[in-house]
């Protein structure tokens, strides 16, 4: 009986370890998934930039599908914004999230809509042919990146 006692409480053990090393985990990965996603968004956005400063060619199309990349990646990192993922907070990796995100919250998720907002904006002018609109348009997309990072990134 006591051995079976025994059994039971080790594997209650094991389950609560195994709970906690879970959690753990979708912590790192939350981290992982919004970095993610902001890389996508950045190798999307800096060949914008390069065509808008005129670095390289306007290619209307390349340009309008990375408009569209970007509207659509703009709706994922919110996601990975979850409770207890501030810098500090994890253990592995960088963590550049400051903790005010999560005091905040509703400020946060109004610049991370600033952000789908002008990015579909974007992508509708970039349809066009008005290049000083297109112009214009990136410049306020690349605002709402810059306006939340300047509060809520660890630099
Ligand atoms: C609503 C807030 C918000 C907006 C809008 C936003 N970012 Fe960020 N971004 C963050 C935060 C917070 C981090 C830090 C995340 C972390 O370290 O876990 C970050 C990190 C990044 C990173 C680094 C990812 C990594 O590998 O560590 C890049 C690149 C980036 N953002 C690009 C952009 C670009 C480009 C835009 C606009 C098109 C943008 N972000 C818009 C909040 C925002």
């Amino acid at each position: 009986m006591k051995a079976l006692f025994n059994v039971a409480i080790s594997g209650l053990l094991i389950a609560s370890l195994s709970a906690t090393a879970f959690a753990e985990d979708e912590k790192e990965e939350a981290v992982e998934y919004r970095q993610g996603v902001f890389e996508a968004i950045k190798w999307n956005f800096m060949p914008m930039a390069a065509m808008v400063k005129g670095e390289v060619e306007f290619n209307k199309d390349e340009f309008a599908m990375r408009a569209e990349r970007v509207a659509a990646l703009s709706k994922m990192p919110l996601e990975g914004f979850k409770e207890g993922t501030a810098m500090g907070e994890t253990e592995e990796g960088e963590n550049d999230a400051k903790p005010e995100i999560w005091k905040d919250w509703d400020d946060f998720k109004g610049k991370m809509a600033a952000l789908e907002e002008e990015s579909a904006k974007l992508a509708e002018v970039a349809k066009g042919d008005d290049m000083d609109q297109i112009k214009a348009q990136f410049g306020a997309t690349g605002k709402s990146c810059k306006s939340c990072h300047d509060e809520y990134r660890h630099k």
